[in-house]
């Protein structure tokens, strides 16, 4: 069974991605958001409620601001995944005008720690 992350799993875009993938695969779904103004669980949980225990139980929900380096262990709590999908971003256009540090951070920064955690599987694979 294929297992995907998905960063800002919270968040508007994901948490369709994260219905249509329990209706239309049979993957383990790892969401990683830091929950801020615009992740919002209860969107999970409402998409949630429609699907049987066991399809509840492919979604694995990890707290995680993307700001830092992926640590030991929210990597253990990851484990290995074969794809990552990544949706986590300030989105907010007239906030990033406001504060622009804030979204380089979420935006660049983040999306490298991202990448900086694929290339470890792909080092894991090698070895
Ligand atoms: N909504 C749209 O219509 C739309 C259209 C085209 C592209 N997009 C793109 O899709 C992506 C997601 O958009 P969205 O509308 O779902 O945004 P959103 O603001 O609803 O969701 C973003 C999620 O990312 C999380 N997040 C932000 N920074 C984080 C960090 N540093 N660490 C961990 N989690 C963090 C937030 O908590 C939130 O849950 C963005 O890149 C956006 O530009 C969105």
């Amino acid at each position: 069974m294929k297992k995907v992350l998905i960063t800002g799993g919270a968040g508007f875009i994901a948490h369709h991605l994260v219905e249509f993938l329990i209706k239309n695969t049979n993957w383990e779904i790892i969401s990683l958001d830091r929950l801020d103004y615009s992740g919002n669980l209860n969107r999970l949980n409402d998409v949630m409620n429609q699907f049987s225990s066991i399809q509840k139980k492919r979604v694995k929900i990890i707290y995680h601001d993307l700001k830092s380096e992926l640590n030991p262990w929210i990597v253990s709590d990851i484990g290995h995944v074969d794809y990552i999908l990544h949706l986590a971003a300030g989105s907010h256009v007239d906030r990033s005008i406001k504060f622009p540090m804030e979204f380089v951070m979420d935006n660049v920064v983040g999306t490298c720690n991202i990448l900086n955690f694929a290339k470890t599987i792909n080092e894991k694979k090698e070895n």
